[in-house]
């Protein structure tokens, strides 16, 4: 569905299934304006709030004032992502149903906590009856342990603390083997694995679809773009969980886009201060921000591979898919929710223009095409490029 106007290639707006906007609580990293000023600055205009803020999105009051303060912005529209724990404290949540009721979209344990097998169990039998998405952030925290980036022959060579590949795999596999087991008994609970970074985990999420099991996955730009290599820098503002991979991963995952196995993508959008970024890589929070830039990032280096209308899928059509909700569309007559995209204007990465308030970014300086020149939502302009 990509018309061609004038000097520009509309498309339906994107839809963002993992953002951390931080609000409330930590906002000297993002708020709700900063974080949904920079998604419609990237095109967006549906973002999905992780809960590991302060306090932690396990609340129905908490969830209903976020939906109408970010109503108010008319900025990207919000739909909050709940807790699967109280607290993210590992203690299941009763109350999934009033999370639901007051707007929460999915239940995740993204951003803090590794659920143990029996509360996320729990969660899914839940989630199946409420007809809702369990987001997991699929790593092994024994396996996990300290490790400040992919364990593999760079970090060995850096003598840094790796994160192995088996972290991701192992939980992953766990989460699989649960669902099938729902599944067998009539229960089928839907499963998103959320930044996906590895091969074997990728392999993993195609044997559960062969199996007709309901296992989706997202994979980010910055683990098909950056690669383990750039921790020789030191530099923390690579440490990111799951951490940057090696290119091998890096290709199988885009493999996986091609072949329809990665079912979207997303940013994991996760904004720190620079001062926290400049610290320690050891004592660094994890974490890379950079909605604004993910299309332009996608179509510069990987247009050529996917192609214009396989791209626009993956960050428009595809996420609604995850969710169940309605495919997004440019018919006549709906309430106006279109990006504007600028396709061939060469453009340098200025993080000091950036609408979130991390202004520094791994692709400073350098040269991108296919910026957003205007983002429409519910009919109103949430964002136009001046200039
Ligand atoms: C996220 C954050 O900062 O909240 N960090 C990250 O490295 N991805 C948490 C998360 O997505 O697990
Ligand atoms: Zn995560
Ligand atoms: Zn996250």
């Amino acid at each position: 569905d990509v018309l061609d106007g004038r000097g520009g290639t509309v498309a339906p707006a994107f839809t963002e299934l993992h953002a951390h906007l931080r609000e409330p609580g930590q906002t000297e990293k993002e708020d709700l304006h900063s974080g949904l000023a920079a998604a419609a600055a990237g095109g967006y205009g549906t973002v999905v709030c992780m809960p590991n803020t302060r306090p932690v999105l396990d609340d129905p009051a908490l969830i209903r004032s976020l939906i109408e303060k970010a109503g108010r912005l008319g900025l990207a529209r919000l739909k909050p992502a709940a807790a699967i724990t109280r607290g993210q404290k590992g203690e299941a949540l009763a109350e999934l149903q009033y999370l639901k009721d007051a707007g929460a979209v999915m239940f995740t344990d993204d951003g803090l906590t590794n659920e143990n097998a029996r509360v996320l169990r729990l969660a899914l039998e839940t989630a199946h009856a409420l007809g809702m998405v369990i987001s997991v952030h699929a790593e092994d925290a024994t396996l996990r342990a300290d490790g400040v980036m992919n364990e593999g022959p760079v970090s060995e060579e850096l003598g840094l603390p790796g994160n192995p590949a088996a972290a991701e795999a192992a939980r992953v596999a766990r989460d699989i083997e649960i669902v099938a087991g729902l599944t067998a008994q009539g229960r089928p609970a839907r499963l998103h694995v959320q930044h996906l970074s590895t091969a074997r985990a990728l392999d993993l999420v195609r044997d559960a679809k062969k199996r007709g099991l309901p296992v989706t996955c997202e994979v980010c730009p910055h683990h098909l773009d950056l690669t383990d290599e750039k921790l020789r820098t030191f530099d923390a503002m690579y440490k990111v969980a799951p951490p940057l991979r090696t290119q091998a991963d890096a290709e199988y995952l885009l493999g996986g886009l091609l072949d329809g196995s990665v079912d979207c993508l997303a940013t994991d959008h996760a904004p720190h201060t620079k001062a926290e970024k400049e610290r320690d890589l050891l004592e660094a929070p994890s974490g890379i921000a950079y909605i604004e830039l993910a299309f332009p990032l996608m179509w510069t280096r990987f247009g050529h591979r996917l192609g214009l209308d396989k791209l626009l899928d993956l960050m428009t059509a595809a996420p609604a898919r995850v969710m169940g909700w309605p495919q997004p569309s440019l018919d006549a007559g709906a309430p106006a929710d279109l990006v504007v995209l600028d396709l061939d204007t060469e453009r340098e990465v200025n993080p000091a223009e950036f609408k979130s308030k991390a202004k520094f970014t791994p692709w400073q300086g350098q040269t991108l095409r296919g910026w957003p020149t205007l983002t429409v939502v519910d009919g109103r302009v949430a964002y136009q490029r001046e200039g």
